[in-house]
């Protein structure tokens, strides 16, 4: 196995060529490498087991008629994990990608508690950054894309993406957590203080910071919600899109029920509508941050996740918690 270190020499390498190459304009045009960007590597992976709600797709408000670009369909075969960290991000975050692996999303941190980490992308329309994504991926195996379009509207389709494959690929993991890449996670209270390896594995759980709010009408809001899409006065109780954990058994309710719900930009919003049709009340658990909480050892210890925290951040945050175990509040 190369080291990490030289495969991301490597890697940075790589990908500044294909830039460089993609800028000099010795190319195909443009429409020609956004065609191609993805046809001319070996065959794409598809999916191996059956599609269970391919019978679905035809006839619904939200067939989620996607495919996966890149996959990892073996990733849960030879171990169910105790947890699988879904990581909502972009083409262009891989310092906040490394600075997880690195960190809270390191697969090896708890030895035989097993920890399954998996970035969340579609696809780009710019093709060097499709390419730098499928060179990382081929690096450390950790990322997911489906051919839709990746944008900040399609986020629901990101997150849609993660319910579908733990269903398809990974149905008897533990618990499952969707986050961002600009979030920091206290992985030793989340696995031992919230979810417990040595205790009952929960059924139909889904916890979070809950919000109890209603739809934003101004346009200039990023939560602008126009009324034709969601014409009622209030949302039903959601968990902020910033990090919520449900156990494995959710991720098929979610992805059905969705598929019978029409479609909502708003991520969290749209989670918390597929709960109520479930019937499922999320709960509200405090050490959820959905806001930013400047550093400091005892107050980072008692809480689950903390939201804007820069690569550099998480790096330092992890580096001084895990140096001072030892130490008491
Ligand atoms: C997929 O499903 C079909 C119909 O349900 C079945 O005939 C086929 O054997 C299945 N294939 C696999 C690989 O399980
Ligand atoms: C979301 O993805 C779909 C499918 O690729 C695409 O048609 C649509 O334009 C995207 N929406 C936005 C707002 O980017």
């Amino acid at each position: 196995m190369p080291s990490k270190v030289s495969c991301l020499y490597l890697l940075t390498v790589v990908c500044w060529a294909s830039a460089l190459w993609y800028l000099s304009g010795s190319r195909p045009s443009t429409a020609y490498v956004g065609q191609m960007s993805f046809s001319v590597r070996k065959p794409l992976p598809r999916l191996t087991k059956n599609d269970s709600f391919s019978n679905i797709r035809t006839h619904s408000l939200n067939p989620h008629n996607f495919n996966f670009l890149i996959n990892e369909p073996q990733k849960c075969e030879s171990t169910t994990p105790f947890l699988v960290l879904l990581i909502s991000t972009n083409h262009k975050e891989f310092d906040a990608r490394q600075a997880i692996r690195e960190t809270w999303g390191d697969e090896n941190t708890f030895g035989d508690i097993h920890i399954l980490t998996l970035f969340l992308l579609g696809f780009s329309p710019e093709p060097v950054l499709n390419r730098m994504v499928e060179q990382e991926s081929q690096i450390f195996h950790d990322i997911l894309v489906e051919d839709f379009v990746d944008s900040y509207h399609n986020l629901t389709l990101k997150t849609l993406m993660g319910m579908r494959w733990v269903s398809l690929f990974c149905p008897h993991a533990q618990y499952v957590m969707k986050t961002d890449s600009d979030i920091f996670v206290n992985m030793d209270n989340l696995v031992f203080n919230l979810l417990r390896p040595n205790s009952k594995p929960r059924r139909r759980f889904f916890t979070g910071h809950v919000i109890h709010g209603g739809p934003i009408r101004d346009v200039h809001s990023k939560w602008f919600m126009p009324r034709d899409k969601y014409p009622d006065t209030r949302y039903p109780p959601f968990c902020s899109g910033t990090g919520y954990v449900f156990s494995g058994d959710m991720a098929e309710l979610l992805f059905k029920t969705s598929q019978h719900t029409r479609l909502l930009h708003l991520e969290d919003v749209y989670v918390g509508l597929c709960l109520r049709k479930l019937g499922i009340h999320p709960a509200q658990n405090n050490g959820f941050n959905h806001w930013k909480i400047s550093y400091s050892l005892c107050r980072y210890r008692k809480l689950l996740t903390v939201h804007q925290i820069s690569p550099e951040e998480i790096l330092k945050i992890w580096t001084d918690m895990s140096s001072k175990k030892h130490l008491k509040c």
